[in-house]
């Protein structure tokens, strides 16, 4: 079936399934384009948490984790696992799409760094109870399922008592403006309170892209309510002299509001 003219953007409920199916179509066709605008920012081998360029190298977020188990989420094309693995970690690489593991695949050919890579959904993560020290993802995952209090949970069940989950997103205020790095990005124009999806869809109103909106309590709700403590939420500041513009993040709006959130939560010992 061709798609109608009135395919479009929305505001809107989506239920699990339809947000995974997105996601998983989205990122499988957008991982050539993806790794072609952003790689060289990313580096084979480096852990970016975000656009501002905060590098867990300076940050210490996950702590040493030379000796340490870990698994990235929503790895994209691996950068931030190949370099866990330079520090002397053990890592595991995973995500929903085959598009974006296939650059995964191509960075560890380049590199000479390699993982292993696991396709799998967040959600339902195919490893036992209490076998990592560490999970983490830069913009992974989380913000693209319907259902992020089941990541919370599957991350907590996979570590170890006393192991670290690390986690960025764009920062919840931002759902307030338009995608827009310039001038129109710094009128609110949405309510911060819309928990509704931000919805992509074809003519026949399937999702093709799902982005999902918490407010910054919700995200602390998901985690207490898996039992993780709080440690820290991070929102790194936009560094004099960095002129990356990276969709809607830009100098402009860095200077006046956070683009991003880094939750850092431990399971209880
Ligand atoms: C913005 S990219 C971030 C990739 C990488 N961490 C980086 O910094 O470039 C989002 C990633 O989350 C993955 N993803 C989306 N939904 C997912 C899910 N339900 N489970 C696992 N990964 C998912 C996508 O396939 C994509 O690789």
């Amino acid at each position: 079936m061709e798609p109608s003219p009135d395919a479009g953007v929305t505001r809107r409920a989506v239920s699990p399934a339809e947000s995974r199916r997105a996601s998983r179509g989205w990122w499988d066709g957008d991982a050539d384009a993806y790794q072609a605008e952003h790689g060289s920012f990313l580096g084979d081998v480096d852990f970016v948490w975000c656009p501002e360029g905060l590098r867990e190298a300076d940050a210490h977020l996950l702590g040493d984790v030379a000796g340490k188990r870990v698994l990235e989420i929503g790895c994209g094309a691996a950068s931030c696992s190949r370099w866990l693995k330079s520090q002397g970690a053990e890592v595991y690489a995973s995500d929903l799409s085959a598009g974006m593991l296939r650059h995964a695949a191509a960075g560890a050919t380049r590199s000479g760094v390699t993982v292993p890579l696991v396709q799998t959904d967040a959600t339902a993560l195919p490893f036992a109870d209490g076998v990592f020290d560490v999970v983490c993802t830069a913009f992974g995952a989380v913000p693209f399922v319907a259902d992020s209090a089941s990541v919370m949970q599957e991350v907590y069940r996979v570590l170890k008592p006393a192991g670290r989950w690390a986690f960025s997103i764009t920062h919840p205020m931002r759902w307030v403006f338009l995608d827009d790095p310039g001038e129109g990005g710094l009128v609110a124009v949405h309510s911060y309170f819309d928990r509704r999806a931000y919805v992509e869809e074809d003519g026949h109103h399937v999702p093709t892209y799902v982005e999902q909106h918490r407010t910054l309590g919700d995200r602390i709700r998901e985690l207490v309510g898996a039992g993780f403590v709080l440690d820290d939420l991070i929102e790194p500041e936009w560094p004099e002299g960095h002129d990356l513009t990276w969709g809607q993040w830009s100098p402009l709006r860095g200077r006046i509001f956070p683009g991003t959130a880094i939750f850092v939560a431990t399971k209880p010992a």
